[in-house]
C-alpha cells in the first residue's frame, strides 16, 4: 500500500483526514491499487450523507469517486428504500451494513439504468461505503440543470431527454429513480444526466408507484417553472408516448 492518498488538493486531503475513517481509506487504496483512480484532485461536492471528489485513473481520465459518510446517513430513511427491493432482502440494522448496502443499490441502480439506455454516469466500481463512476463534466464537474440558461429549444430537449431516460428505466429495466429533482440533474454537453440514484427501487418495491409518481411531480413542477408548461397528466401522457419508440 502507498503511504500517502495520492492528493493534488491540499483541501481535498484535509476532508479525507476529518471525515474518513480507517476503513474508508483502506477502501481507497484497495480501488486504488486496482486502476480505478490513481489520483485524487479536488472536492466536488460535501453534503450530509456523502461527499463527491473528481479523481483520475493512471491515463488521466477522470473519474467520480463518491465517498457515503457512516456516522451522518440518514440510516434509518434508508432502510424503506431498501427494504421491499427483491435484490437486498437481507439487511442487517447495523448503520454501517446500511450505508454499504445503500453504496451497493446505487451501483446495481447506474448499472441497470445504463443498460436500459437512460443517461446516467457509467458505474466502474464499488466497495464498502465508496462508489466509482464515469465523471461528467471537464474540469469540473457538470453544472446542475437548474444553474444552466436554456432557450426554449433546448429547454424542451432537456425535458424530453429526461423523459426518455424516465421511459428507458421504467418500461425497460422496470426500475424508478424516487430521487429525480432539480438536484440531481446534470447538463453536459446538451444532455441531462439523472445521478444520485440510490433511493431507486424494482417497480416490484411495494412504495414504487408513489415514488414514480412523486419524480413525475417533480419533473412536471421544474420544467413549468421554468417555462414549459406541462402538467402531471402532461408528463404521464409523454411518458406513454416515449414508450412507443422504445424497444423493449
Ligand atoms: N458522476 C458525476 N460526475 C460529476 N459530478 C458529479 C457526479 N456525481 C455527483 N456529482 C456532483 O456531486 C454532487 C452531489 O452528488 P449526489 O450524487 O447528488 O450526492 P448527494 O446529493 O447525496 O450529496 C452533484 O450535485 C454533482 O455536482
Ligand atoms: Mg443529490
Amino acid at each position: 500500500m502507498k503511504g500517502k492518498l495520492f492528493f493534488k488538493d491540499e483541501k481535498a486531503k484535509k476532508i479525507f483526514d476529518k471525515v474518513f475513517d480507517y476503513n474508508t481509506l483502506l477502501i481507497l487504496h484497495e480501488l486504488a491499487s486496482k486502476g480505478w483512480f490513481d489520483c485524487i484532485l479536488h472536492v466536488v461536492s460535501t453534503g450530509k450523507e456523502a461527499h463527491v471528489f473528481k479523481a483520475q485513473d493512471i491515463n488521466a481520465k477522470p473519474r467520480a469517486v463518491k465517498i457515503y459518510k457512516i456516522e451522518t446517513s440518514e440510516f434509518k430513511n434508508m432502510i424503506k428504500y431498501i427494504e421491499g427491493d427483491i435484490r437486498f432482502k437481507h439487511v442487517r440494522r447495523d448503520k454501517r451494513h446500511i450505508v454499504f448496502t445503500w453504496t451497493k443499490k446505487e451501483y446495481k441502480n447506474l448499472d441497470i439504468a445504463k443498460k436500459a439506455g437512460a443517461n446516467v454516469p457509467m458505474p466502474l466500481a464499488y466497495r464498502d461505503n465508496v462508489l466509482v463512476m464515469e465523471f461528467i463534466g471537464d474540469e469540473n464537474a457538470a453544472p446542475l440543470l437548474k444553474d444552466v440558461n436554456l432557450n426554449n429549444e433546448e429547454l424542451e430537449k432537456a425535458y424530453w431527454d429526461v423523459i426518455d431516460s424516465v421511459a428507458k428505466m421504467l418500461f425497460k429495466a422496470k426500475f424508478v429513480h424516487a430521487d429525480i429533482s432539480e438536484y440531481n440533474m446534470l447538463y453536459w454537453k446538451g444532455k441531462v444526466y439523472l445521478i444520485d440514484i440510490g433511493q431507486g427501487v424494482l417497480l416490484s418495491h411495494p412504495h414504487a408507484k408513489e415514488f414514480l409518481e412523486r419524480d413525475l411531480r417533480n419533473i412536471s413542477k421544474f420544467f413549468s417553472k421554468r417555462g414549459l408548461k406541462k402538467d402531471l397528466e402532461d408528463v404521464k401522457r409523454d411518458l406513454k408516448e416515449k414508450k412507443k419508440e422504445i424497444q423493449l
